[in-house]
C-alpha cells in the first residue's frame, strides 16, 4: 500500500473555506440523489412487491457483473422540470459490465408513472443514443413503459422517434440492442422491443402492443384480450416479436447473459492491469476546488488526484500558461490533458490547438477539464488577433477524431466552453462537479450588458430612463441568469451525463475511457481553415 502525502496545505484557511463550502454542495447532490432514486410512490412501490416484481434498480443489480465498477448516468435529468416525472426521469441509464461486456443498461421505472416517457427521460434516450452510438456500445433495454407521457406529448413525440431511429441505424452498423421485456409496453413502448435485434419476454406478464383491448373494441368493435393482442406465449409463438421466452423475471436476465456471453467478444481492458493509483487522496479535492468561482486554484492539484501515481509529462510549461496540458494516463489508460488555470490568452489557445494535433497524431484520447469564463477580451487581444487564435482552437476541437471528454470544475462560459469542448462540441462524455455554472456569461456581467445596452437605446431615441424600473429589471435579470447556469439546471436539461462527487472522478473518468478505448482511436490530420 502506498503512502499517500499531502501536497497542499490542508490546514490553511483557504482549504477549510472550500471544503465547507464544496461539503454544503455535495449535501445538496445527495438530496437529489435521493430523489432520483426513489423510484415512484409508496403505493405503486408496496403494488409492485406484492406482485412479488423487482425494482428497476434490483434488475440492474442482478444483471450487472459482481465486483465490477459501473457508474449511473443523468441522474438528475428533468430535477426542475415542472410538468416531468421528476429527478431522473421514468429510466435508469447505467454504463456497466454485462457478462464481461461493457454494455449501456436503460432500464424503465415502471412504479413512476407506469413508466411512461416523459419529457427530461427522452432527452435521456436520446443522449443513449448517442454514448451507445459513438462508443459503440451494446444496449440492454429493461422494458416496462406505458409509452410517451400523454399530456406531453408533444414535447416527447420527435425524441421519442429520434430514440427508434438511432436503434435502426446502430443495427445497421452491428451494434447490437437488447430488449428485455417485464410488464406492459404500449404503443410507443411497444415499438422498443419490435426495433431491437434482439427480445425476451417474461410468460404471463409481458404485454406489448399498437392498442390495448379498450381503444381496439372502439377502433374496430373488434372484441379481444391481453394475451390474445400482446402477451408472450402469443409473441414468441404467432407473431415472432419476442426471440426467448423467460419464465421469470430472473430467468428473462439469466438468458440476457448467456446471451450477450455468445454474441460479443469480452471488453478487453489491458491498460487497466498497468494502472497505479494516485500518490495523493482524492478527498483533498474537495478543499482544492473552490465553490467561490472567483478564487483562482492551480489545476494541477486537481490533476495529481486522480491520475495514475499523480505523475504527468507538462507541455510547454512556461508557454500560454493559462492553458496546462500534459499526457498522463488514467487507471492505466494514456489520455492527453487539457485544462484552463484562468482566462484563455492568445498564447493558451495556439498551445491547446497545437496539443490536439499532436493527440490526434498519436490517437490518443483527450479530456478537457475547464474552468474558464472565456477568452480574453480588451483593445491589445482583439488586435493581436484573438479572435484567430480562439477560432484555431475551436477548429482544432470540431476537427478532432480521437475521443474526447469533457470535465467541468468550476466556470463554463462563452466561446470558452465551446474550444473546451462543451455540449455542443459532442464530447463521448461530459461530467460536471456540484460548483459548476455554465452559459453565455456570468449573471453579473449579462444583467450589466443589458443594462448599458437599455441605457445606449434610451438616448438614441431620446427617453428619458425609469431609474428604479431598470435597477429592479436589472436584479430580476440576474437572478434568472443565475438560476439557469446553476449545474442544477443545466444537468436537469441534460447538458451534462451528470454532477458527481468530486471524490469520485477517477471512477466515471476510467469508465468513460474503457468505453472509449473498447473500439478503435484513429486522430486525423484534417482540420477547418486555421485563420492566421
Ligand atoms: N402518460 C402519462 N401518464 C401515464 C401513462 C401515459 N402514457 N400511462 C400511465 N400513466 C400514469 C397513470 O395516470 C397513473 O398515474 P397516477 O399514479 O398519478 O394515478 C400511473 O401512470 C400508473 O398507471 P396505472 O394505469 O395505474 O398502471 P398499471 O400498471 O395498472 O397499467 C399501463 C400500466 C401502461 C397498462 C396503463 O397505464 C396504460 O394503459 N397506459 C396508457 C398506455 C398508452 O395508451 N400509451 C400510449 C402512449 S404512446
Amino acid at each position: 500500500m502506498k503512502v499517500r502525502k499531502p501536497s497542499v496545505d490542508v490546514l490553511s484557511s483557504n482549504f477549510i473555506e472550500n471544503e465547507i463550502s464544496m461539503k454544503k454542495l455535495l449535501k445538496e447532490l445527495n438530496s437529489y440523489y435521493k430523489l432520483s432514486k426513489q423510484e415512484g410512490s409508496a403505493s405503486q412501490i408496496k403494488r409492485t412487491r406484492t406482485r412479488k416484481k423487482l425494482l428497476a434498480r434490483e434488475k440492474i443489480d442482478l444483471l450487472l457483473d459482481k465486483k465490477k465498477p459501473y457508474i449511473e448516468l443523468m441522474p438528475l435529468a428533468g430535477l426542475k422540470h415542472e410538468k416531468g416525472f421528476g429527478a431522473g426521469g421514468t429510466t435508469v441509464v447505467v454504463l456497466g459490465y454485462v457478462s464481461n461486456v461493457l454494455c449501456l443498461i436503460n432500464a424503465n421505472v415502471a412504479t413512476r408513472k407506469a413508466g411512461a416517457v416523459d419529457y427530461a427521460t427522452s432527452l435521456k434516450n436520446l443522449r443513449l443514443s448517442q454514448i451507445a452510438k459513438e462508443n459503440k456500445l451494446l444496449t440492454i433495454n429493461l422494458v416496462e413503459s406505458g409509452g410517451a407521457n400523454l399530456p406531453d406529448q408533444d414535447r416527447v413525440f420527435n425524441n421519442y422517434g429520434k430514440f427508434f431511429m438511432e436503434m435502426s441505424r446502430r443495427s445497421k452498423e452491428g451494434i447490437p440492442t437488447i430488449s428485455v421485456v417485464f410488464g406492459s409496453a404500449t404503443a410507443g413502448g411497444a415499438y422498443v422491443p419490435g426495433m431491437s435485434d434482439y427480445s425476451i419476454f417474461q410468460k404471463n406478464t409481458a404485454k406489448v402492443f399498437l392498442a390495448g383491448p379498450p381503444l381496439v373494441k372502439m377502433a374496430t368493435n373488434e372484441e379481444s384480450t391481453d394475451e390474445e393482442l400482446g402477451g408472450a406465449q402469443m409473441h414468441s409463438s404467432i407473431s415472432g416479436v419476442s426471440d426467448f421466452l423467460a419464465k421469470d423475471e430472473k430467468e428473462a436476465l439469466e438468458i440476457t447473459k448467456k446471451l450477450i456471453k455468445k454474441i460479443k467478444k469480452p471488453t478487453v481492458n489491458n491498460f487497466e492491469k498497468e494502472a497505479s493509483v494516485p500518490k495523493y487522496d482524492a478527498k483533498e479535492i474537495l478543499g482544492i476546488v473552490p465553490s467561490n468561482l472567483k478564487k483562482p486554484f492551480d489545476i494541477r492539484d486537481l490533476v495529481k488526484r486522480f491520475v495514475d501515481d499523480s505523475e504527468f509529462v507538462e507541455f510547454k510549461e512556461n508557454y500560454g500558461r493559462t492553458m496546462f496540458c500534459c499526457w498522463t494516463k488514467i487507471n492505466g489508460y494514456p489520455v492527453g490533458i487539457i485544462a484552463n488555470n484562468g482566462v484563455i490568452f492568445i498564447e493558451s489557445a495556439r498551445k491547446a490547438t497545437h496539443f490536439i494535433q499532436l493527440a490526434n497524431k498519436s490517437n490518443i484520447p483527450l479530456l478537457f477539464i475547464h474552468n474558464t469564463t472565456g477568452f480574453m477580451v480588451g483593445k491589445r487581444y482583439e488586435q493581436n488577433g484573438m479572435i484567430n487564435s480562439g477560432a484555431q482552437l475551436i477548429h482544432a476541437v470540431s476537427g478532432s477524431t480521437v475521443p474526447h471528454i469533457s470535465l467541468q470544475v468550476g466556470n463554463s462560459y462563452g466561446a470558452g466552453n465551446y474550444a473546451m469542448c462543451g455540449r455542443s462540441f459532442e464530447p463521448r462524455f461530459l461530467f460536471s462537479y456540484p460548483n459548476v455554472k455554465s452559459g453565455v456569461m456570468g449573471a453579473d456581467q449579462l444583467s450589466g450588458v443589458m443594462e448599458i445596452i437599455k441605457r445606449n437605446a434610451a438616448s438614441s431615441s431620446n427617453k428619458v430612463i425609469n431609474e428604479n424600473k431598470l435597477k429592479k429589471e436589472k436584479k430580476a435579470l440576474a437572478e434568472d441568469a443565475e438560476k439557469r447556469a446553476s449545474v442544477w439546471h443545466t444537468t436537469s436539461e441534460v447538458w451534462d451525463d451528470g454532477v458527481i462527487n468530486p471524490t469520485d472522478t477517477r471512477k466515471y473518468l476510467s469508465l468513460a475511457l474503457a468505453a472509449v478505448y473498447s473500439s478503435e482511436i484513429k486522430g486525423t490530420d484534417s482540420f477547418g481553415i486555421f485563420r492566421m
